[in-house]
């Protein structure tokens, strides 16, 4: 996510401005920049990379202020580079903005069709340009910004400073975090608590149509109306570094927290349910060649091939395509049979493993089309490719991938429906339907997320076990191999993901009161056969966590313990049966006193083979 920081007062703005961003690095980030009034213009200094190069101009070039506005850019829109990056200035008006404009394109072309031109590839610059648009003519400052976030469709932190107004800082939130620090004739905008806490510990938490306007005698709070807001100023007390997690002990447990919005920030100005229209921004493949495809390779590693392994239920469901599902570092190794009509397809959050990039470097010397899934803009693997859908995550700090991977599903989810779109495989009412479903999605993980209590007892239940079996079929069969692989590498249990189906052909000799088994039994198509697996387990004193749908009364009769899940449908609850696992291996590791976030022998990105 981009990091904001916004301030008005007597002090050293630059400072102020610079310190804040620093205390935001840990969200991740590939630019930085910062406008500061200097009594009499506004001066605008941006960088491609991190904020000591950002230092290294203001060392030549200080910036001597008392209000202005900075950030690092998280790029969703637009390649990491100086233009790309915020603030974004029109006339007097500059913007830093956080979250995604869906409707940037068609506002784009009304403005360009009323002369104005763009110097950016990003969503943000709109703000600028509709505020300027408005002011030019008069408008108030105030003003001119609420009839511009009336345009905006879309997520949006952002903070306005208008250098004919120097004495005015603007900021508004809608669906992006935007916190107010209240000072002693100072006031500060920030993206999250840690950029200002060593100057306030006052704070008012700025909600969904807030718009705030700051002067150095006080603030005010309204809605897109103009109409008063009250909103409660709360007290602070987090140190530091239990700020950086937003309150939460690890990145993971934040990260995991925060796939709702994870979720919606990747399904946003993508799929649209009265249309039934699907899009990515860099999806570059012609209609006839999805047409011609012939085969679908997916290579991953980790938790992302996982993710592959549900993809390739969707892609052949959706545009019955035949997929296979490779690990990149066995990939790399075969002389794989690839042609011109074959679609690779890499998946990966950092977009630098390794094994990965080898495998896709195979493909794509045999000819094949790569398109990738990543999380990171400009990665490697994301330059390589000839399509790259991006997963809206956010930075994903903790070692274990978790949001990463459910926004990877999702995405391979409205990929599968696009190309069975094309294909003419599913029906306009088909994917509207399930659009329809999968919008709902990021709500149900809301309500998943509130069994952590249940499942952190479950956790004390089972935390010094030295073995745990994970067993799934069908969509769930990837889910178990994730479940079991959330655990043994932040606890350090020896865990094993296994089709259930296969319990017969050996694992069921591992079965006693010392291998407990996690099966995920949530309705669907094959809810018998994994009851039965169960009841096998039972039948030789194993014990039994059951992922179960609610209202499944049965599976209380024989598990030790049941988590309930609700149902959404039988191709989207893969994403929703993998929240408690991911919890109950973060409270697992928790207890067994862990390094979470960086657990021992692991990185966070595999760069080397
Ligand atoms: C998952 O929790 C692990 N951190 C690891 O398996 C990871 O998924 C794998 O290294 C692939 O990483 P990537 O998605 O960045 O390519």
């Amino acid at each position: 996510m981009c990091g904001i920081v916004g301030y008005i007062g007597e002090g050293d703005a630059q400072e102020i401005l610079i310190d804040g961003l620093k205390r935001l690095e840990y969200r991740g980030y590939d630019s930085a920049g910062i406008a500061v009034y200097d009594g009499e213009k506004l001066v605008i200094k941006r960088t491609k990379g991190k904020i000591r190069d950002l230092e290294k101009i203001l060392q030549k070039e200080p910036l001597k202020g008392k209000i202005g506005i900075a950030h690092t850019r998280w790029a969703t829109h637009g390649k990491p580079s100086e233009e790309n990056a915020h603030p974004h200035r029109v006339g007097p008006i500059a913007v830093v903005h956080n979250g995604i404009v869906e409707n940037h394109v068609e506002l784009r072309r009304w403005l360009e069709e009323k002369g104005h031109t763009f110097s950016s590839e990003t969503d943000t610059e709109i703000f600028a340009h509709l505020i300027e648009d408005r002011v030019k003519k008069g408008e108030d400052f105030l003003e001119a910004v609420l009839w511009t976030l009336k345009q905006i469709r879309g997520s949006y932190a952002i903070a306005v400073i208008n250098e004919n107004q120097p004495d005015r800082l603007i900021g508004a939130r809608s669906g992006s975090p935007l916190v107010l620090g209240l000072g002693d004739g100072e006031y500060f905008l920030a993206s999250d608590i840690p950029a200002i806490l060593s100057y306030t510990r006052e704070m008012i938490f700025l909600e969904d149509g807030d718009v705030v306007e700051l002067k150095r005698d006080g603030y005010r709070i309204v809605d897109l109306d103009g109409n008063p807001v009250d909103r409660e100023v709360k007290k602070i007390s987090w140190d530091p570094s239990m700020a950086e997690k937003s309150g939460y002990k690890h990145f993971m447990q934040k990260e995991i927290f925060e796939q709702p919005r994870a979720i919606a920030d990747t399904l946003t100005g993508r799929v649209f349910t009265n249309s039934g229209e699907i899009r990515f921004e860099f999806f570059n493949m012609d209609e006839d060649f999805v047409r011609a495809i012939e085969r679908i390779t997916i290579v991953a590693c980790g938790t992302s091939w996982h993710a592959g392994l549900i993809g390739r239920f969707y892609l052949e469901k959706f545009a019955q395509i035949p997929v296979e599902v490779e690990l990149g570092s066995e990939f790399r190794y075969r002389d794989p049979i690839i042609a011109k009509k074959h679609l690779v397809i890499g998946i990966s959050q950092s977009g630098e493993t390794a094994d990965t990039i080898a495998g896709l470097k195979a493909g794509k010397e045999k000819g094949a089309r790569i398109l990738s899934i990543c999380n990171v803009i400009d990665s490697s693997i994301a330059r390589m490719s000839d399509d790259v859908l991006y997963t809206h995550a956010g930075p994903e700090i903790g070692v274990a991938s978790t949001k990463a991977f459910t926004t990877q599903i999702v995405t391979l989810f409205m990929l599968a429906l696009l190309l069975g779109k094309i294909r003419g495989i599913v029906s306009e009412e088909e994917v509207k339907e399930k659009i329809e479903r999968l919008l709902q999605l990021p709500s149900f993980v809301e309500q998943v997320l509130k069994n952590d209590d249940l499942i952190e007892n479950i956790a004390r239940k089972y935390y010094r076990y030295q073995n745990f079996l994970y067993l799934g079929r069908h969509l769930n069969f990837p889910i178990a191999l994730e479940g079991a692989l959330k655990l043994k590498e932040i606890s350090y249990i020896h865990a094993e993901g296994y089709p259930a189906g296969e319990m017969k052909h050996g694992p069921i000799a591992l079965i006693d009161e010392n291998m407990p088994v996690v099966a995920v039994a949530t309705r669907s198509s094959v809810y018998e056969k994994i009851f039965s697996n169960i009841e096998e387990v039972k039948a030789r004193n194993g014990k039994v966590i059951a992922l179960a749908t609610q209202g499944d009364e049965r599976i209380k009769s024989i598990a030790d313990d049941v988590i309930y899940l609700p149902h959404l449908t039988e191709e989207l609850n893969p994403v929703i049966n993998s929240i408690p696992l991911q919890l109950f291996a973060y409270h697992v590791a928790v207890l067994r006193g862990t390094d979470v976030d960086q657990p021992r022998n692991l990185a966070k990105s595999v760069t080397v083979e």
